[in-house]
């Protein structure tokens, strides 16, 4: 087994441009280490695709950040965290991989709610991932599950804090399933973009938590145990796509504030 060194980099992918999301709570937790990202926008949306496809995605994918010589793996995708993070683990055995799902699970568990709604893709909501794992911390919990397909791409095309993204946040939330409930878990990477949308439509009733944050700590304990975190970055990110559109580079920097350029990379057509 090869030995891991603090300066190489950390990978994180997702379909496209919502595990920037990630990317960016990452590189604020984490300053010193590099990022390698990698969007899949060839195959965008995820949520849409089944398991199996986003399996051999993840798959290819892995396999090219491996090669970029990535420390540490983040699927920064929820979709396909929820098909692909035991077969990841099981095919790529001596990688350190952090998923989305854990944990945001394990923070909202610790917090001893009694009821809770999820909003996802249908990819994730249907692969029941997180009432499953809710359960098992918290076996009496009470999970409301709704997908909201219309959510990803309104965000990726601008659409957020205004009037467009408030009817139709407002037409998905007002569903009677969330009545009553304590929080409501963002379990797309994409969503931290509308999360003020969602606090105003329950006006401070229910508490909102997304990924980014527990995620980019989880990297940062997880390096950390390995004496693996990097104290001093000596190359600037990258960002990567497997294709390239004007309008994909527009969305991405509505998700990351820093410093962005884009390449493509055709992994799926040039093989590897
Ligand atoms: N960002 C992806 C997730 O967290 C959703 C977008 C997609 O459907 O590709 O599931």
């Amino acid at each position: 087994m090869e030995v891991k060194k603090s300066s190489q980099p950390i990978g994180i992918f997702d379909s496209g441009v919502g595990g920037l999301t990630v990317a960016d709570a990452v590189s604020r937790r984490l300053v010193h280490e590099e990022i390698i990202y990698f969007g899949d926008t060839v195959h965008l949306p995820y949520g849409e695709k089944s398991a199996d496809a986003i399996r051999y995605y993840c798959l290819q994918i892995v396999k090219f950040l491996l090669k970029e010589d990535c420390k540490i793996v983040v699927i920064a995708c929820n979709s396909a965290s929820a098909a692909a993070y035991r077969p990841l683990l099981d095919f790529f055995e001596h990688t350190l991989f952090v998923n989305v799902v854990d944990p945001l699970v394990e923070e909202v568990a610790r917090r001893g709610f009694q009821s809770v709604g999820v909003i996802a893709t249908k990819a994730t909501i249907q692969s029941g991932v997180y009432e499953q794992k809710l359960k098992e911390l918290q076996p009496g919990l009470r999970v409301a599950s709704l997908t909201t397909p219309l959510l990803a791409p309104m965000i990726e095309e601008g659409f957020f804090n205004g009037v467009v993204s408030r009817t139709v946040i407002e037409n998905y939330l007002s569903n009677p399933m969330f009545e009553g409930i304590d929080a409501l878990l963002l379990a797309c990477t994409h969503y931290p973009l509308i999360k003020k949308n969602i606090q105003d439509f329950f006006e401070g009733r229910v508490q909102i938590f997304d990924s980014t944050d527990v995620v980019a700590q989880q990297v940062y304990t997880r390096l950390a145990s390995r004496n693996l975190l990097n104290d001093r970055r000596r190359q600037p990110h990258r960002f990567y796509v497997s294709d390239y559109t004007p309008s994909f580079e527009g969305a991405a920097r509505l998700f990351y504030p820093g410093e962005i350029q884009i390449e493509e990379k055709r992994i799926w057509r040039e093989g590897m």
